[in-house]
């Protein structure tokens, strides 16, 4: 055990040095030989917190000192240390404590309680293991980048003990990339992969975690819309959806000239991914053959929605379908009564009128024209 050997012959070294051992003694073999050396079991301690280091002193003590490494901390009750996070904490005939506040990770390491009594010198020896919280100290920013790009996301973190880092995203599975790895990395970016991606560093102590933002960028799809019919002098609507990254702007076309907004009672509004075109007063010439085309700057798509007349049934074109239909059931019932059972009807009869006595009709005009 090289450390140990190491820390013995400072050890060995300072006692000779505060204890003004003469030089010529055979001072190391005597320390081995004759001392009584007793390890402590480690303290474990976080960062930023306070340590005592206490050894008890017995009889007949002549000298003491806690040591670090090479240097004297204290000796008996006078700091050798500059260091103002060390103190002294108790002095007595028992017990020798020091505390050291803020412990860094610097001050990891042995620490040494020397006692010389009058009999034989004494070491008390205890190792020091600061402990940091983990903490994430590089981590890559909010990210845009276009579809099929190579995509790397950077999580760095110190502590003690090394942190394990983790990647968590509902946008990706474990089979797909390594989530165990400082950079994430996700070849051919696709926009599913879009989203949040949280890295969690994670040590015995507590963790630290982080969400970066991945935005793909993709060129717009427009859904298939549907043909529309409007009537003359109505109001009617061409909606148009595109899917896009970033959002589509959209252009409406009829035939090849470009309908623009506010023009002969035309509005268009574009709301996120929905864009409208709305007639407000229908007129003949309004209808066609329109083309929605939703652009971003990764590309562009179009669709065409054609815009035809609904002749809206009057008041009068309602009479009549509804006399016809009247009459038309009317007469299939005076047909079966004449033709009896087992006669097979023809709804389409176009011999409607021959069966249809003359009276019902003008009754039936009578009835609706109230
Ligand atoms: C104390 O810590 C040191 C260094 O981490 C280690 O080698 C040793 O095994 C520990 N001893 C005990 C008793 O835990
Ligand atoms: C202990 O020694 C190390 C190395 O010289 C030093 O960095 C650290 O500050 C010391 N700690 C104390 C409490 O003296
Ligand atoms: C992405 O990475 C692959 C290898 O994984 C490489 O072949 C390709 O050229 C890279 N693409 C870009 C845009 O860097
Ligand atoms: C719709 O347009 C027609 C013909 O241009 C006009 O006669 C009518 O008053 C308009 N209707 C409305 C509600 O503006
Ligand atoms: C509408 O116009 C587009 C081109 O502008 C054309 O491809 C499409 O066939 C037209 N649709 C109809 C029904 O004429």
């Amino acid at each position: 055990m090289p450390a140990e050997c190491a820390w013995r012959r400072l050890v060995s070294l300072s006692l000779r040095l505060l204890l003004v051992i003469p030089a010529g003694l055979p001072v190391r073999s005597q320390v081995e030989a004759q001392s009584d050396n007793t390890v402590m079991d480690n303290i474990t301690v976080q960062q930023g917190q306070t340590v005592h280091l206490s050894c008890s002193q017995g009889d007949v003590v002549t000298h003491t000192a806690w040591l670090n490494r090479s240097s004297i901390l204290y000796a008996g009750e006078d700091k050798w240390s500059v260091d103002t996070r060390v103190s002294l904490v108790t002095f007595n005939r028992d017990e020798f404590t020091i505390k050291i506040e803020n412990v860094d990770v610097s001050d990891e390491g042995m620490y040494v309680c020397a006692v010389q009594t009058s009999s034989k010198p004494r070491t008390t020896s205890v190792h020091i293991i600061v402990q940091v919280p983990p903490k994430i100290v590089s981590f890559s920013k909010d990210l845009v980048v276009n579809e099929g790009s190579n995509v790397s996301l950077m999580c760095l973190a110190n502590g003690k003990p090394e942190p394990a880092i983790s990647w968590r995203s509902h946008s990706i599975q474990d089979d797909d990339v390594d989530l165990d790895d400082e950079y994430l990395e996700i070849p051919f970016v696709s926009r599913s992969k879009a989203g949040l991606y949280e890295c969690t560093a994670a040590n015995d102590i507590a963790t630290d975690s982080k969400t970066v933002k991945l935005v793909v960028n993709y060129p717009p799809r427009v859904f298939e819309a549907t043909d529309v019919g409007v009537t003359l002098g109505q109001s009617g609507v061409l909606q148009c959806e595109a899917d896009a990254v970033p959002v589509a702007d959209f252009e409406w076309y009829r035939d090849d000239r470009r309908v623009f907004n506010g023009l002969d009672g035309i509005e268009i509004k574009n709301a996120g991914a929905v864009s409208k075109l709305t007639f407000y007063n229908m007129s003949e010439t309004d209808y066609g053959n329109y083309t929605c085309v939703a652009i971003n700057k990764l590309g562009s798509a179009n669709t065409n929605i054609i815009l035809y007349e609904v002749i809206e049934p009057t008041s009068s074109t309602l009479l009549q379908e509804m006399t016809s239909s009247v009459v038309e059931q009317t007469a299939n019932e005076y047909n079966q009564l004449w033709e009896g059972p087992g006669a097979v009807q023809d709804g389409n009869s176009g011999t409607v009128g021959t069966y249809t006595p003359l009276c019902l009709i003008v009754a039936l005009q009578l009835l609706l024209a109230f």
